[in-house]
């Protein structure tokens, strides 16, 4: 489903210039569960974030079904992050004047699908992030680890084929981390109906976490922008 060819990401220039990601080539398959390890600095988020088309790479392509996207639209970005890859943040991108059950609904109502139907499902899976009594809490009022907790739930009701998620463990404590790690397990061995027929769907998770890592059946270290 995603193909990383020979690729470099540099950010600024001249002096200033930063390599976070050097020649990388990578291929997850459908059904796969990865976990991406390296030391802070290694372009770890710099890999998810070109993975789910949000940036594109200096050097190199990023194919999602074969298709470069650096040959996408915006348009066609924006639909793919919506529709079919969902990227759970480092830093969450929650919207502050929303509570939490209106995080977590909103990107769905905005495919078209009935508010009252996401509304449903949004409590659902705020209940099994463990945050059914902080359905009505805004951002602020929420903790480092339940916040992460909401970014995981909206990323899930996107219904996604592909699983991005920054971190997702990195607040909470080691029996939570298991928790939400036992739940994407769960989502990402099940399959996503398709027009095209049942698809499995693939995941990918950074974290700094060597027990959540050693329970990936796949795992790939970066180090200084490289594979190791
Ligand atoms: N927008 C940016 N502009 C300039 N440099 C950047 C930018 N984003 C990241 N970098 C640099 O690129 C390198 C890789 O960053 P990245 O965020 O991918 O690391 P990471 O492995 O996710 O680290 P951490 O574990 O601390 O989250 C770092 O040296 C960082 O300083
Ligand atoms: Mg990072």
């Amino acid at each position: 489903m995603l193909e990383l060819r020979n690729v470099t990401k540099t950010y600024g220039t001249g002096p200033q210039q930063v390599v976070a990601l050097r020649n990388i080539s990578l291929i997850v398959e459908p059904g796969e569960f990865i976990a991406i390890t390296g030391p802070s600095g290694c372009g770890k988020s710099t890999l998810l974030h070109l993975a789910s088309g949000l940036d594109i790479p200096s050097e190199g392509e990023v194919l999602i079904d074969g298709k470069s996207t650096r040959d996408c639209s915006d348009d066609e970005l924006t639909l793919l992050r919506r529709n079919r890859i969902g990227l759970v943040f480092q830093a969450f991108n929650l919207i502050p004047t929303l509570t939490a059950l209106e995080n977590v609904v909103l990107p769905a109502t905005l495919n078209g699908k009935s508010f009252a139907t996401q509304m449903g499902r949004g409590r659902q899976l705020l209940e099994v992030v463990g945050l059914g009594a902080r359905a009505g809490h805004y951002p602020d009022q929420l903790s480092g680890g339940e916040a992460q907790r909401v970014a995981i739930a909206r990323a899930i009701i996107m219904d996604p084929e592909m699983l991005l998620a920054d971190e997702p463990t990195g607040n909470l404590d080691s029996e939570s981390g298991l928790s939400i790690l036992a739940l994407l397990e769960e989502f990402g061995c099940s399959t996503i109906s398709t027009p095209a027929g049942p698809v499995q769907r693939s995941t990918m998770i950074v974290t700094h976490d060597e027990s959540i890592a050693a329970k990936a059946p796949r795992r790939i270290r970066l180090k200084d922008g490289k594979l190791v």
